[in-house]
């Protein structure tokens, strides 16, 4: 089964909830042990419950993707507790401040550019090593359909995400040959506490009307294209950016 990840053996940061969450619990039912990483450990300590209770193998893990330290050790952790490290879903991440450029608020651009793009490039630096140690794998960084259109009021967030689609392509250009393919994955707005805990009833409603499909996506539609690009159904796949936005981008 190509989407068989029995032996495989992944981290997924930002896991705690929506769309990570549903990457976590899919690798889990197709087999993965999943590191389960994020700043909020109980949440992160409720998926991998759900995990095991469904019958698979995950671990909780602390951190905040923003310091490297932090980011080396959880590398660290899933090769010392599983023995290895084959898949990444470098997930985690924050809306930031509503403002226009000329009002942005510094210490929200540099919260955002911390936690959405600097943590990107240190979990590729640590992530790369232990899955090249390992035989090799695959790399899914969450960008957004904001990695490659504006958004008004939004500048350190949509930086992030177009920079995290540069530094996908060059890493995976990097790697290619090397056994690791590495891709992006470009949402539209999906219905996760990131929307509902940033945006009002009358916010949300126009941004649903931006998409021609005519409602935000959902987190397992997004789990379903991550884990389809980190599968070997995947295995010509790389350097790319793969949209999941029910046409948000078409119009
Ligand atoms: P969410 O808010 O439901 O989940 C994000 C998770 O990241 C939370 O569990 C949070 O605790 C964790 N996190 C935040 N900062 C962290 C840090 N410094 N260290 C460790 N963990 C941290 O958000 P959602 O919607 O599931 O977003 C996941 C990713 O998908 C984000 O990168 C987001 O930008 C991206 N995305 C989301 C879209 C949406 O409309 N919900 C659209 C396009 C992209």
């Amino acid at each position: 089964m190509s989407q068989d990840f029995s032996n495989k053996i992944a981290i997924v940061t930002g896991a705690a909830s929506g769309i990570g969450a549903a990457v976590a619990l899919r690798l889990a039912a197709q087999g993965a042990k999943v590191v389960v990483a994020d700043r909020d450990l109980r949440g992160a300590q409720s998926v991998a419950t759900s995990i095991a209770d469904a019958g698979g193998v995950a671990t909780a893990f602390e951190i905040d993707v923003a310091d490297a330290v932090e980011v080396e050790a959880m590398v660290a952790f899933t090769t010392r507790t599983y023995g290895g490290l084959h898949l990444a879903v470098n997930n985690a991440g924050i809306g930031g401040p509503s403002a226009p450029v000329g009002a942005y608020p510094l210490d929200g651009w540099h919260d955002v550019i911390g936690v959405n793009l600097n943590s990107v490039f240190y979990s590729l630096r640590y992530e790369i090593p232990a899955i090249l140690a390992s035989g090799g794998g695959a790399i899914v960084n969450m960008s957004s359909i904001l990695g490659t259109l504006g958004f008004a009021q939004a500048c350190a967030y949509v930086s992030a995400k177009h920079a995290m689609v540069g530094l996908t392509k060059t890493a995976a250009i990097e790697y290619a040959t090397h056994g690791i393919r590495i891709n992006a994955v470009g949402p539209g707005f999906i219905d996760t506490p990131l929307l509902s805990k940033n945006l009002d009833q009358a916010a949300l409603q126009y941004i649903t009307t931006l998409h021609p499909i005519g409602r935000l996506g959902t987190a397992s539609e997004v789990a379903a294209l991550t884990c389809f690009l980190l599968s070997d159904e995947a295995s010509f796949i790389t350097g790319s950016y793969h949209l999941v936005d029910g046409g948000y981008s078409a119009l």
